[in-house]
């Protein structure tokens, strides 16, 4: 073997073992990842557990829906930090509705308006609502997706007139934004803001779930640039990101 050849070989095994170093890093860090996701989501389980004390059995959280830690989040705000009586309204129903529910029982008082546009989602959350006795706290309302057009793009978004209607003269003191699924189109749960700026408490708390995902991203830097800070006129006295989850919480209107 020449010279040329050896120095060859030598330079394709040390691309080869770079890559290999490189893509076993990878797995480390995913697996490090998801074993403190485990861990969270345990002790975030044991919290809502202990302090909701549920007396039948909980729907169990999957692949779909909110994650335990942004639960027990949303329910510690709830029973401490929260206005005294909470209005909630989540979109998309689900698991989270009756955890949720469990938390406003468990604080006193409160309501949560779970807006769903599938029937057959919204018929199973109103019987887990019903078997864990959780009614005086929680409406699942019926909301079909219908064509909206804002700031020169095409959704598919609630029918905001049924949300209004089950609001009343409430106004939102939570808004939990977990739908309308990716499927209905791009940046699905842009919507929410443009469409609830108004009916929202000035010192509400907003939660966009699955905010790790591209399409997400893109929705929080419409709402930081023209909804949050320009057009409406709100104040944000925080932003963070809970779990996979990411929050503001208002401050008031200028
Ligand atoms: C992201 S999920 C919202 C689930 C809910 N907020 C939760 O965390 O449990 C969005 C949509 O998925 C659908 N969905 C509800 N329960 C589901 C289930 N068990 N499996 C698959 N999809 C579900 C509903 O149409 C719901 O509006």
């Amino acid at each position: 073997m020449s010279d040329d050849q050896i120095n060859s070989n030598y330079e394709s095994i040390k691309e080869e073992l770079n890559r290999l170093i490189k893509f076993n890093q990878g797995w480390n860090t995913r697996l490090r990842r998801s074993t403190m996701e485990g861990a969270a989501e345990v002790s975030s389980f044991q919290y809502l557990s202990a302090e909701l004390a549920p007396n039948r059995f909980m729907p169990v959280v999957g692949g779909w829906s909110i994650q335990y830690q942004v639960i027990a989040a949303i329910a510690d705000y709830i029973l401490h930090d929260g206005p005294e009586s909470p209005t909630i309204v989540e979109l998309g129903s689900g698991i989270s509705t009756s955890w949720l529910a469990l938390a406003l029982k468990r604080h006193g008082t409160g309501r949560i308006i779970s807006v769903e546009h599938d029937e057959n989602y919204a018929q199973q959350t109103k019987q887990d609502l019903l078997r864990l006795g959780l009614t005086d706290y929680a409406d699942v309302i019926l909301a079909p997706l219908e064509a909206r057009r804002i700031e020169r793009d095409n959704f598919r978004w609630y029918d905001r007139a049924v949300i209004e209607d089950a609001l009343g003269t409430q106004k939102i003191d939570i808004l939990i934004v977990d739908g309308p699924p990716g499927d209905s189109g791009p940046r699905s749960r842009f919507p929410a803001l443009p469409m609830l700026a108004n009916l929202l408490n000035d010192e509400a708390l907003l939660v966009l779930d699955d905010a790790d995902r591209d399409e997400e991203q893109k929705i929080i830097r419409s709402w930081n640039r023209s909804w949050l800070f320009d057009s409406d006129d709100m104040l944000i006295s925080n932003q963070r990101s809970v779990g996979r989850s990411h929050w503001w919480t208002l401050q008031g209107r200028l």
